[in-house]
């Protein structure tokens, strides 16, 4: 008799989206001819460039040709593609080897997946507010208990708010597994090479794994913050990196990215090299055994994003992002509201008017200045009384936001 993974029942419904998507329909229901201005969602609007299309359809056409052809790729990923990548660290003092790198299909399902090769009675911390695939991978694979008073019972949160700058501290208890998120979605906050070292620390002095969801790195450009956690001195005893192509080179539909899992890694009952060969049993491309590998036209397509004419070109469209999310911040302080974020990270995160709670603040922008946000509870109890405005979108679309909002949204 099949029974069904009860931990589901746990999970707090897909409510967040699905409520955006119903109530800017009701909206637009009732006043057809307001324009509706879309600042909610995490997705790159601008085009792949020039040099990343010429790498993805070299990669088709190298499938087409006989000489060519190449199925099944090698194991963690095409070696091309590790080593640029391996060349990318360095840039950073970080020494790779290859076999440390794993090519995946984006990060979303290794931030999740990488659950899987710890035991299910380790702890998990994660951030207030934060990306919630986290907290929901956590619920399903049984190290929670159930949502109550809007947490989960044996979850441990880190709370992020305006006095730790939205930088999360090290848990005071012990925990097994840290997730972060840096930049962090949805505040945009970045920490800094001291916050991260305490994590460090904290996870070797604990045994502890620090998954460390670095999507948004190359929107840093702050040369004094640190970029990845193998930055930190002894992270590579106590850090896995996952990383995405996703939001550096507007690959949310080509899906590509990379996790490191490093040889030195350890934990309570893993000795070296322990970690990374459970990952490589799991995710090892075709000899591994829940996953065959990236596409390898997708493969061509970062390999492309990481030659000298793809970093130019991706540096600019990222500078075309980030110019938004200046405006945004810079128009809405003018006008008093609370902004953060916004400033190595394409998220812009929003103190709402006094008195309203996220989604009536949302409502009210909605309302009055026809512009849709993400209101920040749906990322945690912290992020109540916020929402979040998304950089991704045409410049042209953000002036007309943040106009209206100055024009038309009253105190
Ligand atoms: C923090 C963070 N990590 C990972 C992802 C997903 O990345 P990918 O498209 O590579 O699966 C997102 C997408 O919004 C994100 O915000």
């Amino acid at each position: 008799m099949a029974t069904l993974n009860k931990n589901y029942n746990k999970l707090q419904g897909a409510y967040l989206f699905s409520e955006i998507t119903k109530r800017v329909k009701n909206f637009v229901e009732k006043n057809p001819n307001i324009e509706i201005i879309k600042l909610g969602i995490g997705d790159t609007t601008e085009p792949l460039t020039k040099t990343v299309v010429k790498g993805l359809l070299s990669g088709v056409k190298k499938l087409g040709n006989k000489k060519t052809y190449t199925g099944y790729g090698e194991a963690q990923g095409d070696v091309r593609l590790r080593n640029a990548l391996s060349d990318f660290y360095k840039e950073r003092n970080i020494d790779l080897s290859l076999q440390e790198i794993f090519i995946n299909d984006g990060a979303k399902a290794d931030c999740a997946n990488i659950q899987s090769i710890f035991g299910v009675d380790n702890v998990v911390a994660v951030a207030d507010p934060v990306y919630p695939v986290y907290v929901d991978s956590s619920v399903i694979s049984g190290r929670t208990g159930d949502f109550v008073n809007g947490k989960y019972e044996g979850l441990v949160y880190m709370e992020c708010n305006e006095k730790n700058g939205f930088v999360p501290t090290p848990p005071l208890q012990k925990v097994d597994i840290i997730y972060l998120c840096n930049p962090n979605n949805p505040t945009g906050a970045v920490a800094t090479f001291e916050q991260l070292k305490a994590f460090v620390d904290y996870a070797i002095k604990n045994k502890a794994v620090i998954i460390f969801d670095s999507a948004y790195a190359e929107y840093i450009s702050d040369p004094s913050l640190p970029k990845s956690i193998y930055e930190i001195e002894g992270a590579k005893k106590c850090a896995i990196e996952i990383n995405s192509f996703s939001k550096w080179a507007g690959f949310t539909g080509v899906r590509l990215g990379w996790s490191v899992v490093p040889l030195d890694l350890e934990i309570e009952d893993g000795q070296k090299g322990k970690v990374h060969a459970l990952w490589s049993r799991r995710q090892g491309g075709s000899q591994g055994t829940m996953y065959n590998g990236a596409s390898n036209i997708a493969q061509e397509g970062a390999f492309a994003v990481l030659s000298p004419l793809g970093r130019k070109e991706n540096k600019k469209v990222i500078a075309y992002y980030m110019d938004n999310a200046k405006i945004i911040k810079k128009s809405l302080t003018k006008i008093g509201l609370k902004v953060f974020g916004g400033e190595n990270a394409p998220y812009v995160w929003v103190k709402a008017l006094p008195n309203l709670n996220s989604w009536q603040f949302f409502d009210k922008l909605l309302m009055e200045a026809h512009v849709v946000s993400t209101p920040g509870s749906g990322f945690g109890l912290q992020g109540e009384g916020y929402v979040r405005l998304s950089a991704f979108a045409d410049k042209k679309n953000v002036k007309k936001a943040v106009e209206s909002i100055k024009k038309n949204l009253s105190r």
